[in-house]
């Protein structure tokens, strides 16, 4: 089969959990400390060896494309005030090799129609999807890089799962699956936001996915499910009468950027991390009494 060279970046989603914030901006433009979401998952994707990068965009798309594209103006006056590193973080925001391909998913009728959106450019080769609200933080290799390692021996589609609280289970696309590894499952079935009564295992599938050209064709045919959109963990439940699917609990620490909580937590951790402001974060959040914060009242509007 052929290596992973494209990833498609589904940005279309309505974001309704973030607003006011997601109504003129993609939930993918929100920060964690100084980078939008979605700068995070491409550059997982590059250091995984994707060369194109397939952004499937809504009504709000002007900020996405806006930022993987020059910006001129801005770049002169960096330029002309010296501000070097400045000037370097903007210019290198993904390698001059990468190329950039927008398209349009006219309506948000749902996950799997956004990939299906993305089949012109990907064509007859396996590809990633990365669902940037999906935030992973590894120590060791990136997540998708993880998962690319396994295709490369196994030469199938990976699903990049992580075990949740079986209270959690209605809110993500669970596998039915048998050890086959150390990390790795071998999936004969799955099912979109079950009941916890239903639910085949508590291995939910987050944001990371290497995925077969085969899926394209059965999301042709999907019909909608869940939430009555067109789901991907549908078609690849269909997939799996035909090719073997695996599942992989990857090494690292997932935060779900797309609910408030998650962000939140993304947002302290990666402040506590960070080269510039994570000392002195630290030190404010050591100082800071959790009393003293209940008696503030923000006057915010
Ligand atoms: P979510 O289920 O998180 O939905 O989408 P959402 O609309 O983005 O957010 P909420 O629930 O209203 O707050 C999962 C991923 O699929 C994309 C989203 O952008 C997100 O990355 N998506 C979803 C699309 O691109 N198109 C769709 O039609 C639906």
């Amino acid at each position: 089969m052929k290596p992973i060279k494209k990833a498609v970046f589904p940005v279309a989603g309505m974001g309704t959990r973030f607003l006011p914030a997601t109504k003129a901006n993609p939930k993918e433009m929100l920060p964690v400390v100084d980078k939008p979401l979605i700068q995070y998952a491409a550059e997982e994707a590059v250091a995984a060896g994707i060369d194109t990068l397939i952004f499937v965009t809504g009504r709000n798309k002007r900020s996405i494309e806006d930022h993987f594209d020059t910006a001129y103006e801005l770049e002169r006056e960096l330029e002309e005030r010296n501000k070097e590193k400045m000037l370097r973080i903007v210019r290198e925001i993904l390698p001059p090799e990468a190329n950039c391909v927008f398209i349009r998913q006219s309506e948000a009728l749902g996950l799997g129609h956004a990939v299906l959106c993305a089949k012109p450019v990907v064509g007859d080769e396996p590809f990633a999807v990365l669902l940037a609200d999906d935030l992973i933080a590894s120590t060791q290799k990136p997540v998708l890089s993880q998962m690319v390692d396994i295709y490369n021996y196994q030469q199938c589609s990976v699903l990049g799962v992580q075990e949740v609280p079986m209270e959690e289970v209605h809110q993500y696309g669970v596998v039915d699956a048998a050890a086959s590894g150390e990390r790795t499952y071998e999936v004969s079935g799955m099912v979109e936001k079950p009941a916890q009564a239903d639910a085949p295992s508590n291995l939910a599938v987050v944001g990371r996915y290497i995925l077969t050209p085969r899926l394209f064709e059965l999301l042709e045919t999907q019909e909608r499910g869940a939430g009555n959109e067109i789901q991907l963990t549908d078609a690849i439940a269909r997939l799996l009468g035909s090719q073997r699917v695996l599942a992989y609990n990857f090494d690292g620490k997932r935060f779900d950027c797309g609910s408030k909580l998650g962000y939140l937590q993304a947002q302290v951790e990666f402040a506590l991390e960070h080269e510039e402001v994570g000392e002195e974060f630290r030190e404010y959040l050591e100082r800071l009494k959790l009393s003293s914060v209940e008696n503030l009242k923000f006057a915010t509007g």
